[in-house]
């Protein structure tokens, strides 16, 4: 056993993956979405399993979390949706790498940089619809960019844009989805139409997928509807599970006499006689400190967090168990504590819950 760790469900990713696919129609597949380690899930390890499932193209957010694929062992195609610094611009090249040029300025910068090296980078245009933070905007000349994608050192292989709502029902957010896609269309129709081969198009992230099977393109890029949990509004098709469990440990037992207070700041006074378990993990690993109500499982049974959430450990009310034992498993994360509860308590979204599971959890896959 480990002081805490994060444990991942290799069949649950398998069958999120598997499930995924049956439902997109044949035409359409996925860039599985892998940044930021993974969604704290271990990238290498998903990515792994995903590969071995059958996923061929993956996307990540930086050079450096492309590069650790490649060493990995990952050989599909791996974009990277942000940009990649000068310096580094060679990399692209020496791990066979897709980079983004959501600018037209820095698409000359690339070109500059592999005519210098006698390089050919493969890029994909993004195309600002709507989010307004990173893409190629409206008021950039078409010719311009059917230029730039000619020359003979870049190597035009798709389009993209990226959805602001679609993981809300609201009227006024379906129709400025819908407005994207019209936009994003509308792009590609005045692309084709100066002569631009756009190669392969995509535009919908987990929330878009499933909200808006309507809308499919020759790729979509799951990144949270692998893992198996929300963010926003979503409506589900078919099965996905949460693969992501989160454990530590019961390292202590004690009575908190009745009128005593627990812990930085004294935020918890007891009432009464209480049992207190203390656990080993806390907000350096990614437990939000502001984890409202939070609770965990000791044995199966919901038991309060009980004063604030420290470093490296956290108290439980164990007052109500009728055992409970030193080096107990604290389930903090599963199929019943989700995710979602965690980030609804915390008042943020999973995607952040996730992201910020640190380095000193270690990651299982089984
Ligand atoms: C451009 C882009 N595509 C796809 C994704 C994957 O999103 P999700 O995890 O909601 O599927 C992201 C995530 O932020 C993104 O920035």
């Amino acid at each position: 056993m480990h002081r805490a760790w994060v444990q991942v469900d290799t069949k649950k990713l398998e069958n999120n993956y598997k499930n995924l696919v049956k439902y997109l129609p044949d035409f359409c597949d996925c860039i599985c979405i892998v940044k930021c380690n993974g969604y704290g899930h271990d990238a290498i390890q998903e990515a792994l399993v995903l590969q071995n499932c059958g996923a061929k193209f993956f996307g990540v957010a930086a050079l450096q979390e492309a590069v650790s694929l490649r060493k990995a062992g990952i050989v599909g195609d791996i974009l990277i949706l942000g940009h990649t610094v000068k310096e580094e611009m060679a990399l692209l090249a020496e791990y066979n790498l897709i980079q983004t040029v959501g600018d037209i300025d820095y698409g000359y910068a690339l070109l500059e940089h592999a005519k210098v090296h006698n390089h050919v980078y493969r890029i994909h245009y993004k195309i600002d619809t709507g989010m307004h933070r990173l893409g190629i905007t409206d008021h950039v000349s078409i010719f311009a960019l059917r230029d730039l994608a000619n020359e003979e050192h870049l190597t035009l292989e798709g389009c993209f844009s990226h959805f602001a709502v679609a993981d809300s029902f609201a009227h006024e957010d379906i129709n400025f989805t819908y407005q994207q896609k019209a936009l994003f269309d509308a792009w590609v129709k005045e692309a084709k139409a100066v002569g631009m081969d756009v190669g392969k198009l995509h535009l919908s992230a987990s929330a878009a997928i499933v909200n808006y099977p309507d809308i499919v393109y020759d790729y979509c890029r799951p990144g949270i509807l692998l893992l198996g949990f929300d963010s926003g509004d979503m409506k589900y098709p078919y099965v996905r599970e949460q693969v992501l469990s989160l454990y530590a440990q019961v390292v202590k037992i004690d009575v908190l006499p009745s009128g005593q207070s627990l812990g930085y700041g004294r935020t918890f006074v007891s009432d009464c006689d209480k049992k207190i378990a203390t656990v080993s993990i806390g907000y350096g690993d990614g437990i939000p400190r502001n984890y409202k109500d939070g609770e965990v499982l000791i044995r199966g049974v919901r038991c309060p967090i009980v004063g604030r959430i420290s470093m490296d450990q956290m108290c439980v009310d164990v007052s109500h168990l009728d055992t409970v034992e030193l080096f107990d498993v604290v389930t903090i994360l599963n199929e019943e504590i989700t995710i979602m509860e965690m980030a609804s308590k915390a008042n943020t979204i999973s995607n952040e819950i996730v992201t910020k599971l640190t380095n000193r959890l270690i990651r299982i896959y089984k």
